[in-house]
Protein backbone atom coordinates (compact mmCIF):
# COMPACT_ATOMS: atom_id res chain seq x y z
CA UNK A 1 0.00 0.00 0.00
CA UNK A 2 1.08 3.54 -0.60
CA UNK A 3 0.90 6.57 1.75
CA UNK A 4 -2.78 8.47 1.04
CA UNK A 5 -2.02 12.02 0.01
CA UNK A 6 -4.60 14.50 -0.09
CA UNK A 7 -6.01 16.16 -3.31
CA UNK A 8 -7.90 18.38 -4.69
CA UNK A 9 -9.61 17.08 -7.47
CA UNK A 10 -12.01 18.64 -10.37
CA UNK A 11 -14.00 15.86 -12.09
CA UNK A 12 -16.09 16.23 -15.57
CA UNK A 13 -18.78 14.34 -16.06
CA UNK A 14 -18.94 13.23 -12.60
CA UNK A 15 -22.50 12.83 -12.73
CA UNK A 16 -22.26 9.64 -14.54
CA UNK A 17 -22.09 6.20 -13.52
CA UNK A 18 -18.80 5.94 -13.59
CA UNK A 19 -17.72 9.96 -12.47
CA UNK A 20 -20.24 9.35 -9.37
CA UNK A 21 -18.69 6.26 -8.23
CA UNK A 22 -15.19 8.28 -7.96
CA UNK A 23 -16.92 11.00 -6.31
CA UNK A 24 -18.39 8.94 -3.70
CA UNK A 25 -14.97 6.99 -3.30
CA UNK A 26 -12.65 10.38 -3.17
CA UNK A 27 -14.97 11.18 -0.22
CA UNK A 28 -14.60 8.59 1.67
CA UNK A 29 -10.81 8.61 1.56
CA UNK A 30 -10.85 12.16 2.27
CA UNK A 31 -10.53 14.01 -1.00
CA UNK A 32 -11.39 17.34 -1.63
CA UNK A 33 -13.98 17.15 -5.14
CA UNK A 34 -15.52 20.11 -7.42
CA UNK A 35 -16.82 18.93 -10.90
CA UNK A 36 -18.58 20.17 -13.55
CA UNK A 37 -22.18 19.67 -14.77
CA UNK A 38 -23.82 20.78 -17.88
CA UNK A 39 -27.00 20.52 -15.32
CA UNK A 40 -27.96 23.00 -12.62
CA UNK A 41 -30.29 20.76 -11.13
CA UNK A 42 -27.40 18.79 -10.35
CA UNK A 43 -24.85 21.09 -8.59
CA UNK A 44 -25.91 20.01 -5.42
CA UNK A 45 -26.38 16.49 -6.01
CA UNK A 46 -22.74 14.98 -5.08
CA UNK A 47 -22.52 16.95 -2.10
CA UNK A 48 -20.10 17.56 0.08
CA UNK A 49 -18.33 17.67 -3.49
CA UNK A 50 -19.10 21.30 -4.81
CA UNK A 51 -20.42 21.43 -8.49
CA UNK A 52 -19.97 24.28 -10.77
CA UNK A 53 -21.83 24.80 -13.90
CA UNK A 54 -20.48 24.60 -17.92
CA UNK A 55 -21.94 24.05 -21.01
CA UNK A 56 -19.10 23.44 -23.39
CA UNK A 57 -21.47 24.16 -26.52
CA UNK A 58 -21.45 27.59 -25.86
CA UNK A 59 -18.28 28.30 -24.61
CA UNK A 60 -19.37 29.10 -20.80
CA UNK A 61 -17.97 27.69 -17.79
CA UNK A 62 -18.01 28.54 -13.91
CA UNK A 63 -14.01 29.11 -13.96
CA UNK A 64 -14.14 29.36 -9.68
CA UNK A 65 -14.38 25.10 -10.07
CA UNK A 66 -10.36 25.52 -10.65
CA UNK A 67 -9.99 26.88 -7.41
CA UNK A 68 -7.11 25.41 -5.58
CA UNK A 69 -7.11 21.92 -7.87
CA UNK A 70 -3.94 19.64 -8.23
CA UNK A 71 -6.05 16.56 -10.87
CA UNK A 72 -8.23 16.86 -13.37
CA UNK A 73 -10.67 13.69 -13.96
CA UNK A 74 -12.54 14.15 -17.42
CA UNK A 75 -14.77 11.91 -18.19
CA UNK A 76 -17.53 13.77 -19.94
CA UNK A 77 -19.31 12.46 -22.95
CA UNK A 78 -22.62 10.95 -23.94
CA UNK A 79 -23.73 7.89 -24.00
CA UNK A 80 -22.57 5.21 -26.66
CA UNK A 81 -25.77 2.91 -25.61
CA UNK A 82 -28.24 5.16 -27.65
CA UNK A 83 -29.51 3.90 -31.40
CA UNK A 84 -26.65 5.03 -33.36
CA UNK A 85 -28.99 7.62 -35.64
CA UNK A 86 -26.86 10.25 -37.50
CA UNK A 87 -27.87 12.80 -34.65
CA UNK A 88 -27.08 10.93 -31.83
CA UNK A 89 -23.39 9.72 -33.68
CA UNK A 90 -23.10 13.16 -33.71
CA UNK A 91 -23.46 14.10 -30.29
CA UNK A 92 -21.05 11.03 -28.99
CA UNK A 93 -18.41 12.82 -31.09
CA UNK A 94 -19.05 16.22 -30.33
CA UNK A 95 -19.75 15.67 -26.81
CA UNK A 96 -16.25 14.35 -26.35
CA UNK A 97 -14.46 16.70 -28.48
CA UNK A 98 -15.49 20.24 -27.30
CA UNK A 99 -15.94 20.14 -23.96
CA UNK A 100 -12.25 18.89 -24.36
CA UNK A 101 -11.76 21.66 -26.40
CA UNK A 102 -13.09 24.36 -23.50
CA UNK A 103 -11.26 22.36 -20.82
CA UNK A 104 -7.86 22.47 -22.21
CA UNK A 105 -8.40 26.41 -23.51
CA UNK A 106 -9.59 27.04 -19.58
CA UNK A 107 -7.10 25.12 -17.76
CA UNK A 108 -4.50 27.45 -19.58
CA UNK A 109 -6.04 30.33 -19.14
CA UNK A 110 -6.77 30.53 -15.14
CA UNK A 111 -3.04 29.10 -14.19
CA UNK A 112 -3.57 31.61 -11.52
CA UNK A 113 -6.64 29.83 -9.99
CA UNK A 114 -4.89 26.02 -9.61
CA UNK A 115 -1.84 24.19 -9.14
CA UNK A 116 -3.06 21.49 -11.47
CA UNK A 117 -0.20 19.00 -12.15
CA UNK A 118 -2.22 16.21 -13.40
CA UNK A 119 -5.01 15.51 -16.13
CA UNK A 120 -6.47 11.86 -16.28
CA UNK A 121 -8.95 11.23 -19.35
CA UNK A 122 -11.57 8.64 -19.76
CA UNK A 123 -10.89 6.93 -23.25
CA UNK A 124 -12.38 3.19 -24.10
CA UNK A 125 -11.08 -0.02 -25.37
CA UNK A 126 -13.26 0.89 -28.06
CA UNK A 127 -10.12 2.52 -29.69
CA UNK A 128 -8.52 -1.44 -30.45
CA UNK A 129 -9.54 -3.11 -33.64
CA UNK A 130 -12.16 -5.74 -33.37
CA UNK A 131 -9.81 -9.13 -33.09
CA UNK A 132 -10.38 -12.77 -32.04
CA UNK A 133 -7.04 -14.40 -30.77
CA UNK A 134 -4.78 -11.06 -30.39
CA UNK A 135 -4.22 -9.59 -26.85
CA UNK A 136 -4.49 -5.57 -27.43
CA UNK A 137 -1.61 -3.48 -25.49
CA UNK A 138 -1.59 0.13 -24.72
CA UNK A 139 0.98 0.30 -27.56
CA UNK A 140 -1.39 -1.23 -30.29
CA UNK A 141 -1.46 0.08 -33.48
CA UNK A 142 -4.98 2.09 -34.07
CA UNK A 143 -7.01 3.10 -37.30
CA UNK A 144 -10.23 4.59 -37.71
CA UNK A 145 -12.06 1.27 -39.21
CA UNK A 146 -15.35 2.13 -37.65
CA UNK A 147 -17.84 4.67 -35.84
CA UNK A 148 -16.05 4.01 -32.51
CA UNK A 149 -12.60 3.73 -33.23
CA UNK A 150 -12.73 6.84 -35.51
CA UNK A 151 -14.50 8.71 -32.47
CA UNK A 152 -11.73 7.54 -29.85
CA UNK A 153 -9.01 8.40 -31.67
CA UNK A 154 -10.37 11.76 -32.15
CA UNK A 155 -11.23 12.29 -28.35
CA UNK A 156 -7.71 11.24 -27.55
CA UNK A 157 -6.02 13.14 -29.73
CA UNK A 158 -7.76 16.21 -28.45
CA UNK A 159 -6.73 14.84 -25.12
CA UNK A 160 -3.73 14.94 -26.06
CA UNK A 161 -3.36 18.70 -26.41
CA UNK A 162 -3.10 19.29 -22.72
CA UNK A 163 0.82 18.20 -22.92
CA UNK A 164 1.20 21.38 -24.59
CA UNK A 165 0.33 22.83 -21.09
CA UNK A 166 3.07 20.44 -19.28
CA UNK A 167 1.17 18.51 -16.87
CA UNK A 168 0.97 15.08 -16.59
CA UNK A 169 -1.44 13.53 -18.62
CA UNK A 170 -3.47 9.89 -18.78
CA UNK A 171 -5.29 8.01 -20.81
CA UNK A 172 -7.39 5.35 -18.83
CA UNK A 173 -8.66 3.08 -21.53
CA UNK A 174 -11.74 1.58 -20.06
CA UNK A 175 -13.26 -1.80 -20.46
CA UNK A 176 -16.82 -2.98 -19.93
CA UNK A 177 -18.07 -1.41 -16.93
CA UNK A 178 -19.90 -4.27 -14.15
CA UNK A 179 -21.85 -2.13 -12.05
CA UNK A 180 -25.35 -3.27 -10.83
CA UNK A 181 -26.22 0.81 -11.27
CA UNK A 182 -26.72 0.68 -14.75
CA UNK A 183 -24.71 -0.77 -17.89
CA UNK A 184 -24.60 -4.00 -19.19
CA UNK A 185 -25.13 -5.31 -15.89
CA UNK A 186 -28.63 -3.87 -16.00
CA UNK A 187 -29.42 -3.85 -19.82
CA UNK A 188 -29.18 -8.18 -19.30
CA UNK A 189 -30.64 -8.33 -15.37
CA UNK A 190 -34.15 -9.18 -16.06
CA UNK A 191 -33.35 -12.09 -19.44
CA UNK A 192 -30.87 -13.62 -16.85
CA UNK A 193 -33.38 -13.84 -14.38
CA UNK A 194 -36.25 -15.00 -16.51
CA UNK A 195 -33.04 -17.71 -18.11
CA UNK A 196 -33.26 -15.94 -21.14
CA UNK A 197 -29.89 -14.70 -21.32
CA UNK A 198 -27.63 -15.58 -24.67
CA UNK A 199 -24.76 -14.79 -26.12
CA UNK A 200 -24.67 -13.20 -29.67
CA UNK A 201 -22.95 -14.05 -32.75
CA UNK A 202 -20.70 -17.25 -32.04
CA UNK A 203 -20.01 -16.08 -28.34
CA UNK A 204 -16.14 -16.45 -29.21
CA UNK A 205 -16.10 -12.18 -28.96
CA UNK A 206 -13.49 -11.29 -26.23
CA UNK A 207 -15.32 -8.96 -23.33
CA UNK A 208 -12.29 -7.12 -21.70
CA UNK A 209 -14.59 -6.38 -18.37
CA UNK A 210 -13.70 -4.43 -15.10
CA UNK A 211 -15.35 -4.19 -11.59
CA UNK A 212 -16.60 -0.71 -11.07
CA UNK A 213 -14.38 -0.80 -7.69
CA UNK A 214 -11.29 -1.90 -8.98
CA UNK A 215 -11.94 1.13 -12.10
CA UNK A 216 -12.24 3.86 -9.59
CA UNK A 217 -9.64 2.94 -7.68
CA UNK A 218 -7.61 2.71 -10.62
CA UNK A 219 -8.43 6.22 -10.97
CA UNK A 220 -7.47 6.97 -7.63
CA UNK A 221 -4.32 5.03 -7.93
CA UNK A 222 -3.07 6.93 -11.13
CA UNK A 223 -3.63 10.04 -8.97
CA UNK A 224 -1.89 9.23 -6.24
CA UNK A 225 0.96 7.83 -8.29
CA UNK A 226 1.08 10.08 -11.12
CA UNK A 227 1.20 7.25 -13.39
CA UNK A 228 1.90 8.71 -17.01
CA UNK A 229 0.45 7.99 -20.41
CA UNK A 230 -2.19 5.37 -21.65
CA UNK A 231 -3.16 2.82 -19.68
CA UNK A 232 -6.15 -0.01 -19.96
CA UNK A 233 -8.36 -0.70 -17.42
CA UNK A 234 -9.86 -4.16 -17.69
CA UNK A 235 -9.05 -7.04 -15.18
CA UNK A 236 -6.59 -9.05 -16.14
CA UNK A 237 -8.93 -12.43 -16.86
CA UNK A 238 -10.86 -11.22 -20.20
CA UNK A 239 -13.17 -13.97 -21.24
CA UNK A 240 -15.15 -14.77 -24.75
CA UNK A 241 -18.92 -13.38 -24.22
CA UNK A 242 -20.28 -16.69 -23.98
CA UNK A 243 -18.55 -17.21 -20.76
CA UNK A 244 -19.42 -13.67 -19.63
CA UNK A 245 -22.96 -14.95 -19.74
CA UNK A 246 -22.50 -18.12 -18.55
CA UNK A 247 -20.80 -16.50 -14.87
CA UNK A 248 -23.77 -13.72 -14.56
CA UNK A 249 -26.37 -16.60 -14.98
CA UNK A 250 -24.65 -18.65 -12.37
CA UNK A 251 -24.39 -15.44 -9.79
CA UNK A 252 -28.34 -14.68 -10.49
CA UNK A 253 -28.55 -18.82 -9.49
CA UNK A 254 -30.22 -19.44 -13.29
CA UNK A 255 -29.98 -21.63 -15.96
CA UNK A 256 -27.37 -21.11 -18.82
CA UNK A 257 -28.84 -23.05 -21.92
CA UNK A 258 -30.34 -20.83 -24.75
CA UNK A 259 -28.66 -21.02 -28.09
CA UNK A 260 -26.63 -17.74 -29.23
CA UNK A 261 -28.57 -14.87 -31.20
CA UNK A 262 -27.75 -14.11 -34.77
CA UNK A 263 -25.57 -11.77 -35.61
CA UNK A 264 -27.94 -10.44 -38.71
CA UNK A 265 -31.21 -10.46 -35.53
CA UNK A 266 -29.03 -8.31 -33.89
CA UNK A 267 -27.83 -5.66 -36.41
CA UNK A 268 -31.53 -5.79 -37.46
CA UNK A 269 -32.90 -4.64 -34.32
CA UNK A 270 -30.28 -2.36 -33.08
CA UNK A 271 -28.26 -1.27 -36.64
CA UNK A 272 -24.64 -0.39 -36.30
CA UNK A 273 -24.78 0.16 -32.66
CA UNK A 274 -24.63 -3.76 -32.74
CA UNK A 275 -20.71 -3.17 -32.62
CA UNK A 276 -21.05 -2.61 -29.23
CA UNK A 277 -21.51 -6.36 -28.69
CA UNK A 278 -20.36 -8.23 -31.51
CA UNK A 279 -16.95 -7.22 -31.63
CA UNK A 280 -14.18 -8.73 -30.29
CA UNK A 281 -11.21 -7.13 -27.62
CA UNK A 282 -8.97 -8.76 -25.48
CA UNK A 283 -7.03 -6.40 -23.89
CA UNK A 284 -4.09 -6.70 -21.53
CA UNK A 285 -4.08 -5.31 -18.33
CA UNK A 286 -0.20 -6.15 -17.69
CA UNK A 287 1.12 -2.18 -17.59
CA UNK A 288 -1.22 -1.37 -15.09
CA UNK A 289 -0.50 -4.06 -12.95
CA UNK A 290 3.65 -3.62 -13.32
CA UNK A 291 3.10 -0.05 -11.29
CA UNK A 292 1.96 -2.02 -8.61
CA UNK A 293 -2.06 -2.12 -8.85
CA UNK A 294 -3.70 -4.95 -7.23
CA UNK A 295 -7.16 -5.93 -8.77
CA UNK A 296 -9.65 -6.48 -6.31
CA UNK A 297 -11.85 -8.79 -8.35
CA UNK A 298 -9.45 -10.22 -11.13
CA UNK A 299 -12.15 -13.37 -11.74
CA UNK A 300 -15.38 -12.73 -13.69
CA UNK A 301 -17.14 -15.43 -11.59
CA UNK A 302 -16.14 -13.90 -8.19
CA UNK A 303 -16.81 -10.56 -9.65
CA UNK A 304 -20.03 -10.95 -10.73
CA UNK A 305 -21.09 -12.79 -7.49
CA UNK A 306 -20.08 -9.68 -5.52
CA UNK A 307 -21.85 -7.22 -7.68
CA UNK A 308 -24.84 -9.17 -7.75
CA UNK A 309 -25.06 -9.71 -4.29
CA UNK A 310 -24.87 -5.97 -4.19
CA UNK A 311 -27.56 -4.65 -5.97
N1 LIG B 1 -19.52 2.81 -18.76
C1 LIG B 1 -18.68 2.13 -19.55
O1 LIG B 1 -18.80 0.86 -19.69
C2 LIG B 1 -17.58 2.85 -20.29
C3 LIG B 1 -16.68 2.07 -21.05
C4 LIG B 1 -15.66 2.74 -21.74
C5 LIG B 1 -15.55 4.12 -21.67
N2 LIG B 1 -16.42 4.84 -20.93
C6 LIG B 1 -16.29 6.32 -20.93
O2 LIG B 1 -16.20 6.82 -19.61
C7 LIG B 1 -16.89 8.08 -19.53
C8 LIG B 1 -17.90 8.01 -18.39
O3 LIG B 1 -18.76 6.90 -18.63
P1 LIG B 1 -20.14 6.72 -17.85
O4 LIG B 1 -20.62 5.35 -18.14
O5 LIG B 1 -20.02 7.18 -16.45
O6 LIG B 1 -21.04 7.75 -18.68
P2 LIG B 1 -22.49 8.38 -18.33
O7 LIG B 1 -23.13 7.66 -17.20
O8 LIG B 1 -23.23 8.42 -19.63
O9 LIG B 1 -22.13 9.86 -17.85
C9 LIG B 1 -21.42 10.74 -18.66
C10 LIG B 1 -21.52 12.14 -18.11
O10 LIG B 1 -21.00 13.04 -19.11
C11 LIG B 1 -21.66 14.27 -19.04
N3 LIG B 1 -21.97 14.75 -20.40
C12 LIG B 1 -22.77 14.15 -21.33
N4 LIG B 1 -22.82 14.90 -22.44
C13 LIG B 1 -22.06 16.01 -22.20
C14 LIG B 1 -21.72 17.17 -22.95
N5 LIG B 1 -22.20 17.37 -24.19
N6 LIG B 1 -20.93 18.11 -22.39
C15 LIG B 1 -20.44 17.93 -21.13
N7 LIG B 1 -20.73 16.87 -20.37
C16 LIG B 1 -21.53 15.91 -20.90
C17 LIG B 1 -22.93 14.09 -18.23
O11 LIG B 1 -22.83 14.93 -17.09
P3 LIG B 1 -23.84 16.18 -16.83
O12 LIG B 1 -25.17 15.75 -17.35
O13 LIG B 1 -23.79 16.33 -15.35
O14 LIG B 1 -23.26 17.35 -17.55
C18 LIG B 1 -22.93 12.62 -17.81
O15 LIG B 1 -23.24 12.44 -16.46
C19 LIG B 1 -17.57 8.31 -20.88
O16 LIG B 1 -16.84 9.26 -21.59
C20 LIG B 1 -17.53 6.95 -21.55
O17 LIG B 1 -17.38 7.03 -22.96
C21 LIG B 1 -17.45 4.25 -20.24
Amino acid sequence: MFAEKKMKLLITGATGLIGKEIVSKAHELGHTVHFLTTRSSEINSLAPAKGFLWNPDQGEIDTTCFEGVEVVMHLAGASVSKRWTSANKEKIRSSRIIPTQLLVQEVEKNKSLHQIRQIISASAIGIYPSHFNKMMKEDANVTSNSFLESVVIDWEKEVDRFELLGVTLSKIRIGLVLTPKGGVMQTLKLPTLLGLGAAFGSGQQGQSWIHIDDLVAMFLFMAQQQCEGIYNAVAPNPVTQNEFMKALAKAYNRPYFLPRLPAFLLRFLVGEMGQLVLESHWVSAQKIKEKGFAFQYPEILSACKHLVSNS
